[in-house]
């Protein structure tokens, strides 16, 4: 294969072509689809006429007429991947373009494709360009119309973007829409659907009394399952009018669920498409979870139409301006609609569970990264999770009102733009009159800070000092890294656990105040901008326990000199219920990773009676939530601690994690058999806080009680999954008995499929259940799982179920044998030539080789290489699996 080639944000360059207009037919056949668009181009420098440069992929070009005029073979020149016109007329003109296209056959799931019948499209990031030659980049925005006909029996809908203009039969049973979208947009956004679909209707008045239709389509049976869809969607509407005075701007806004579909969602002007499994739910089928994954990712979209459409991207390096931006958003919403503590407990693990193993391995790269292959292999928790935190800084340094006016500033500038990061933060500094030091590093360092402090009390000074140093990783292509930013928001703990009174700090030796309205503050940001650096505060009357990193303030690695007895304190007094929490999973790592190394030096292992104590201590008190409960009792995943391990040892940390698990269970059995009978449900399904609380504390207790296989218990599982009556108890009480191999864990699991094999969506968590599973040699099973007549290796859920899950199983996927490396290895190549873009994804896993034992360097190592030499390689694997090699 040619060396696919790099690209750089350095390299960027304005278009020589501007598009005014673009009106869009598509002709839909079976075989074949047509499609004509006419556009409007004139030249950036008026007077200009440099050749004319289109994308295109996988098209077969009909013909090309400017201003009408057919253009002869020589005026013209076609490859794999562009149409070049050697020379257009000077200012405006209209260029006419007729290609031929092939959605059938198309299972990249990029450009316009099928699922399950009917016609959809997936532009973003580089999908346009497989419908028709396009300047297909974000900075061209143009007006778009889009006539669609199709047969009326096989499409009796037919959408795209913006409003319904006119529609009619025509001749030979077919019929047509037009639609027109009146704001400009990227043709990353464009979007037409077409098939047998039906729709739930209801209506959203704005805040300015202008009536929207909300239309969700899907196919008629599954309409029942869409009403928490539109829920969560009228409350997003409401939720960005509220917090951020953002109004709908259109009449209609249109979500079709699909069942192939790489991503969860795609926020295409006023038409989302939606992976089906993010918006059908029913308390029967869906669990908690995915209620609440409906709910982000409902308002996540929806929320890209100011944050990402209205505004976009200049060029695609810019992604994480509307992808931090927007997953902030989201997550700050699903704050409010339920528990701010237990949502952020829920984003930093995930940070630390993904981001930021990737921010430490081969493809580590910056919030906005320097250079790509393939823009697809940068839609990365990099770029959405931690460009969230770097939003979410932006809040913590100047408050709820100097972000809202920092917010307003960005939109008054740039709206109808294509802009990028710069833009934005120049939007929050000049709105606030901030001084943000050398804050824009969070977007062209990659990494994650290790950040140190050492405290110390002065008794005589009545002086509290804290030392902070910093150290940023070298990562590939950037060895050495300047000092960050880091905002670092604290309170002190007086010996009774209360917050006490800050008036002002020291720092480089100048006093500085800290009081609002001349009241002292019990909490404060310190900013932290060097190598080394401290902070004193004066009058503290006796010696504190420092509260660090509250809310957790800084996407950053954190070590500080706390005792066992500092945390303990933390966890049972700190005002800051995430930093509760921290001081657990604090406690729980050290003592995970001292543990793991005596099981290493084959020394028994015994756990901290303390830490027993401390989780009966939380488990027990009333007081507290019940998410923030099973979230605080539940310890750090392997994937976390090995990520803290110098050479990974996934058997050693799973032994040790299973092993914490039992000896807990074991010493609260009582108190979690307790928990289970006093959180059965007593009425119907209702999704909110105190119920979902209430199903995950429950659902806590009987993951610890499987540990113990014990036939009482098992009983208890049994009749848990007999007696639920909705997804998130009777899929918690089948993982609790899957938990243990044996005849009950076989006969479960058939009757699970039995009951539930109609319903795609619940076959997918099957799969995924027994894929993640820990029972030894599993990769059999998932090995005759691939020939479930139920699996389809075209269908993205599926992969992600049952691929996805496995190698989400550290002991199995990195069995000493290899066996999960191969399998990996083979599925790879096997889904790069159906879709690229799924099959890179997967590959990631095999990314961090080298942070394991030699043997299994090898192995991992030799299936990258296969994977490397395989004829035919996609750009997209390809980039992944050399950049792992590297
Ligand atoms: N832009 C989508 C989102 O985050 C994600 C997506 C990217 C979907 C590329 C499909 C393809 O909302
Ligand atoms: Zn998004």
């Amino acid at each position: 294969m040619d060396i696919p080639k790099e690209i750089f944000l350095k390299d960027y360059k304005l278009p020589d072509y501007y598009f005014d207009t673009v009106d869009l037919k598509f002709s839909l056949g079976e075989e074949k689809t047509i499609v004509s668009s006419k556009i409007t181009v004139f030249p950036r420098v008026e007077g200009s006429s440099p050749p004319l440069v289109l994308d295109g992929h996988d098209l077969k070009l009909i013909s090309v007429k400017v201003n009408s005029e057919e253009l002869k073979d020589k005026d013209f020149h076609v490859d794999s991947r562009h149409l070049t016109i050697s020379s257009p007329p000077t200012g405006t003109f209209s260029l006419e373009i007729v290609t031929e296209i092939y959605p059938q056959k198309n299972t990249s799931l990029e450009g316009l494709y099928k699922s399950s019948g009917n016609f959809c499209t997936q532009c973003e990031a580089e999908g346009f360009r497989k419908i028709t030659f396009y300047q297909d980049r974000p900075d061209i925005m143009a007006k778009y119309s889009c006539w669609v006909e199709g047969d009326k029996s096989l499409y009796p809908v037919l959408l795209s973007n913006g409003n319904l203009i006119e529609q009619g039969d025509l001749e030979g049973g077919k019929h047509f829409a037009l639609w027109e979208d009146p704001f400009k947009k990227p043709c990353y956004l464009f979007a037409l659907v077409a098939g047998q679909l039906e729709s739930r209707d209801d209506i959203f008045v704005t805040r300015s009394g202008r009536k929207v239709s909300l239309r969700i389509w899907t196919p008629a049976q599954d309409l029942p399952k869409t009403a928490h869809a539109m829920f969560a969607l009228k409350a997003a509407m409401k939720w960005d009018e509220d917090v951020f005075g953002l109004e709908y701007d259109l009449d209609l806004f249109n979500i079709v669920a699909v069942p192939d579909f790489d991503m969860g969602a795609m926020e295409n002007k006023s038409l989302n498409i939606f992976n089906s499994k993010l918006v059908l739910a029913s308390p029967e089928t869906a669990s908690d979870a995915d209620y609440a994954a409906i709910l982000g990712v409902i308002g996540h979209e929806y929320f890209h139409n100011w944050t990402g459409n209205r505004v976009t991207c200049r060029d695609w390096f810019q992604l994480s301006l509307k992808e931090g931006l927007t997953v902030f958003r989201d997550q700050e919403f699903s704050s409010d609609m339920g528990s701010r503590t237990v949502k952020r407990i829920a984003d930093v693990s995930r940070l630390r569970n993904y981001q930021f193993p990737q921010d430490a391995g081969p493809m580590a790269h910056p919030v906005r990264p320097h250079s790509y292959i393939k823009m697809d292999n940068f839609y990365t928790v990099t770029v959405y999770e931690k460009g969230a935190e770097v939003v979410r800084m932006y809040k913590t340094l100047m408050g709820s009102q100097g972000f809202r006016k920092g917010m307003n500033l960005y939109f008054k500038r740039h709206d109808g733009q294509a802009v990028t990061c710069e833009d934005f933060f120049a939007a929050m500094r000049d709105a606030n009159d901030a001084d943000f030091a050398n804050f824009l590093q969070w977007y062209s360092q990659a990494g994650t800070p290790l950040v140190k402090v050492t405290s110390s009390y002065n008794a005589e000074a009545r002086t509290f000092s804290l030392k902070f140093s910093q150290e940023v990783p070298p990562t590939p292509g950037q060895p050495v890294k300047e000092p960050m930013f880091i905002p670092v928001a604290l309170g002190l703990l007086d010996s009774a656990g209360k917050d006490m009174p800050l008036f002002s700090v020291y720092h480089d030796g100048i006093l500085k105040s800290i009081t609002s309205n001349n009241q002292p503050v019990y909490s404060t940001v310190l900013r932290v901008t060097k190598k080394e650096e401290e902070f004193v505060f004066p009058n503290i009357i006796e010696q504190p326990v420092p509260s660090i990193l509250r809310g957790y303030s800084a996407p950053i690695r954190f070590e500080s000199d706390l005792s066992e007895s500092d945390l303990f304190f933390l966890l049972a007094h700190d005002s800051d219920e995430f930093n509760r929490w921290e001081a657990g999973q604090i406690l729980a790592r050290k003592l995970m990773l001292s543990l793991v190394a005596d099981f290493q030096q084959k020394k028994p292992l015994a756990l901290n009676p303390k830490f027993v104590h401390g989780l009966r201590s939380i488990l027990c008190d009333s007081s507290l939530d019940k998410e923030f409960i099973a979230k605080a009792i539940t310890l750090p995943g392997e994937g976390e601690i090995m990520d803290m391990m110098e050479v990974a040892d996934p058997d050693a940390v799973h032994a040790v994690r299973s092993f914490m698990r039992k000896q807990i269970a074991a010493e609260l059995k009582a108190e979690f058999l307790t928990t289970v009978e006093n959180n059965r449900s007593s009425e119907e399904y209702v999704f909110n806080h105190p119920n979902m609380a209430r199903r995950a504390l429950k659902n806590v207790a009987l993951a610890y009680l499987a540990s113990l296989e014990d036939e009482e218990i098992t009983k208890l599982e049994l009749h848990e999954y007999r007696t639920a009556t909705n997804m998130t108890e009777q899929f918690a009480a089948l993982a609790a008995i899957a938990h243990n191999p044996g005849k009950m864990r076989d006969e479960v699991l058939a009757d699970f499929y039995n009951k539930w094999q109609h319903d795609f969506l619940v076959v997918n968590k099957w799969f995924a259940l027994q894929a993640m599973s820990d029972i030894p040699g599993n990769v059999e099973n998932v090995r005759n799982l691939f020939n479930h007549p139920a699996f389809d290796l075209r269908n993205p859920n599926n992969v992600y179920s049952l691929i996805g899950g496995f190698c989400g199983s550290p002991v199995n996927f990195h069995a000493k044998d290899g066996s999960g490396y191969q399998f990996l290895g083979e599925m790879v190549v096997q889904l790069d030539k159906i879709n690229p873009r799924v099959a890179s994804r997967r590959v990631s896993a095999f990314s961090r080789w080298r942070r394991y034992d030699e043997t299994r360097q090898t192995l991992a190592k030799a299936q990258l290489e296969m994977i490397m030499s395989t004829n035919g390689l996609s750009e997209n694997v390809f980039e992944i699996a050399s950049k792992s090699l590297a």
